[in-house]
């Protein structure tokens, strides 16, 4: 049974990373920002982000989340990413959505043998004892640079799109800051995570490190 923890900042190609993991070796994989990430828009769409019980309310739409509902292409926005950093700080809806990934990681490990997680805390708090631990990371401005082709800019104007470059790179250095400094589970690599800065490899270099270091031939 092999447990793969894969955490990084955003954009750093631990999504691709863990996908093209989950492609090769056949083990399930979940991308565990999109369950915060599920519970902001569930706030957003409910009109309860400006409210006193922010926290109990974030809580009990995380006990509800349904997996199947993650395929949604709204949870990508950068309004969502910001209030998924921003919540992912209370310490009641961590333990509801750690007890869900965790749950995932053993149904997945006895059907499929292995599993693959990607997150911001996989390797120190969910699966502490995971075979591999990664930890990717890449430049803000390479970083901000992937999330501005990710969009369909071709039609902007040149100064248009330095702005839009600009408001992603401030959007994704407050994410970092509110990640890495939390009390709780923050944004840390593991002990005996690998480091990789991916700010100079494309998503193929990366998974070939990766696959070497997992088969042993690094
Ligand atoms: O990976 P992402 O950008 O989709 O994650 C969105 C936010 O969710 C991230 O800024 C912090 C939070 N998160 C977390 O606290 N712990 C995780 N394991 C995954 C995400």
């Amino acid at each position: 049974m092999i447990e793969i923890a894969i955490d990084g900042t955003a954009a750093s190609g631990k999504g691709t990373l863990g996908k093209k993991l989950s492609n090769k070796y056949s083990f399930p994989y979940l991308d565990t920002g999109l369950l915060y990430r599920k519970v902001a828009l569930e706030l957003i769409k409910e009109n309860k982000v400006y409210t006193t019980e922010l926290e109990q309310t974030s809580c009990d739409f995380a006990k509800i989340l349904n997996f199947k509902e993650l395929k949604n292409t709204n949870l990508r926005t950068e309004d969502v990413a910001k209030l998924a950093s921003k919540i992912a700080t209370f310490p009641d809806l961590r333990k509801i959505l750690n007890n869900k990934q965790k749950e995932f990681n053993n149904s997945s490990k006895k059907k499929f043998g292995g599993c693959i997680l990607d997150g911001r805390d996989i390797g120190t708090t969910i699966l502490p004892n995971a075979d591999f631990k990664f930890f990717i990371t890449a430049s803000l401005e390479v970083r901000a640079k992937r999330r501005l082709l990710e969009k369909n800019i071709s039609f902007l104007h040149e100064n248009d799109e330095k702005c839009m470059l600009q408001s992603l790179i401030n959007n994704m250095r407050e994410r970092d800051n509110l990640d890495g400094m939390r009390k709780i589970s923050p944004l840390v690599p593991a002990k005996d995570a690998h480091i990789i800065d991916t700010s100079s490899i494309n998503a193929q270099e990366l998974l070939l490190i990766v696959t070497n270091i997992i088969e042993g031939k690094k």
